[in-house]
């Protein structure tokens, strides 16, 4: 089915999904070029009209420039933002006037999503590595109802998940979706592999290498299957648009998946979604809200939590504290407030009395930031009640740990992540 689509031509604009994202709340499909794109670019997408995503409301980083194509020769109504601000009113009104059908619905986009994976999947076999994410849990439901059986996930468990998380995983695509999901137990591996290393970008690198060889073993065991599903959403699309005068954003890139297996080719099932869209998407196929509104959570895991060496006992610590600020940040309704929260367990050791003895135990660090594109971020006002809550019943729950502390720093100088 072609859909009526409108091309946003983006001059840098700060938030380049802005436009976009007003566009697609209002039901019409939209996609993003940069301003440098060439005219038969624009033109393939056959668009409906053109948005230009200019002027003071974009604080735009190539201001005064002129689009590379020449926009007038496409023959369709142009809407200037740098005339009429970034309001979703005027781009409501300007769809209206341009007869632009509201057809850009999650309903849609499921069905027009399955029926694409099947065309291009045929009858071949399909692989996918599975975090236990919403991108990749939604990849997931979306190839198995489009292919079923011929989807095998991999899901290569570090024990470096939070507490009850590859539990979970496996409950949810096994026994709720009946996907064919590979749960592997890689702890022992992994922390073998990770011994006696304390550097932060030596674990990361140990982390990543071991992932891509077990996940080469896990695809040779399932006969190396045809394609890879790869949850690249639109965002990374858009920022990799952008050739110059822009900060690229490092893509950390533990989870990278290997380079060497020979796969026929690449399904991207969620390229044009934005996250909130992917995460209406998943509520709409069923998945639990605890995947559905899941924060992001970095590939090396709690690894870059845990400082210094990693050690199960150390994790385990972690685990238990960071699931208990979770559940008070849940309960406490702060959690809508941060866009991250975490516990880190800090190398520090310091000296408490509890029962009249002396103890000397674990510190352990509460963050929990708001940002928009993690680049920048400020750490949230948590109430002192609820921070109060949190430190006695980890100091109580948690025997290893006799200090709490509230990282009131934000992005920069700090980084969001300790490590
Ligand atoms: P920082 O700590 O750089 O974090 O302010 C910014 C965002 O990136 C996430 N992060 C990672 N994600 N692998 C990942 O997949 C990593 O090695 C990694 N390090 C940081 C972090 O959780 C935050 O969302």
């Amino acid at each position: 089915m072609k859909k009526d689509t409108i091309a946003i031509i983006d001059f840098g604009a700060i938030n380049s999904q802005a436009a976009a994202k007003i566009v697609r709340n209002l039901n019409v499909y939209c996609e993003v070029l940069p301003c440098t794109a060439p005219v038969e670019k624009i033109a393939a997408l056959a668009p409906k009209a053109v948005i230009l995503q200019r002027g003071a409301d974009c604080g735009e980083r190539t201001i005064g420039r002129e689009p590379a194509a020449d926009i007038a020769s496409l023959g369709v109504p142009v809407l200037d933002l740098a005339a009429c601000g970034m309001s979703e009113a005027k781009i409501d009104a300007f769809l209206t006037e341009v007869g632009a059908a509201r057809e850009w619905t999650t309903d849609a986009f499921i069905e027009e999503a399955i029926a694409s994976i099947r065309e291009t999947v045929g009858d071949k076999r399909v692989l996918l590595a599975m975090s236990g994410g919403v991108d990749s849990s939604v990849c997931a439901v979306l190839v198995h109802r489009a292919v079923g059986k011929q989807l095998t996930c991999v899901f290569v468990d570090h024990g470096l998940m939070r507490k009850d998380e590859p539990e979970q995983v496996c409950r949810v695509f096994r026994d709720q979706f009946g996907i064919d999901l590979v749960h592997v137990d890689g702890e022992a591996r992994f922390l073998g592999n990770l011994k006696g290393v304390t550097d932060p970008e030596q674990k990361r690198k140990i982390i990543g290498e071991t992932f891509i060889r077990v996940f080469e073993e896990e695809a040779r065991k399932a006969g190396e299957p045809d394609y890879l599903v790869q949850g690249t959403i639109y965002p990374d699309i858009i920022e990799s648009g952008w050739d110059g005068g822009k900060q690229v954003k490092s893509h950390h890139n533990v989870g990278g998946l290997p380079k060497n297996i020979d796969f026929k080719g690449l399904v991207e099932p969620i390229k044009y979604l934005f996250k909130d869209e992917v995460r209406r998407v998943a509520l709409k196929l069923g998945l639990p809200e605890s995947i559905a509104m899941r924060q992001p959570f970095p590939g090396p895991g709690l690894g870059v939590r845990c400082i210094g060496e990693l050690t199960k006992e150390k994790l385990d610590i972690l685990r238990e504290a960071d699931a208990i600020f979770r559940e008070e940040m849940a309960e406490s309704g702060m959690a809508a407030q941060a866009s991250q929260y975490f516990a880190i367990l800090t190398g520090n050791r310091s000296v408490g009395v509890k029962d009249d003895a002396r103890t000397y135990a674990y510190t352990v660090a509460l963050r929990a930031v708001r940002t928009g594109d993690f680049m920048t971020a400020k750490f949230v006002h948590l109430p002192m009640e609820m921070l109060e809550t949190v430190s006695e019943r980890i100091t109580s729950a948690v025997p290893q740990v006799n200090r709490v502390v509230y990282d009131v720093t934000s992005k920069p100088p700090a980084t969001i992540e300790w490590e």
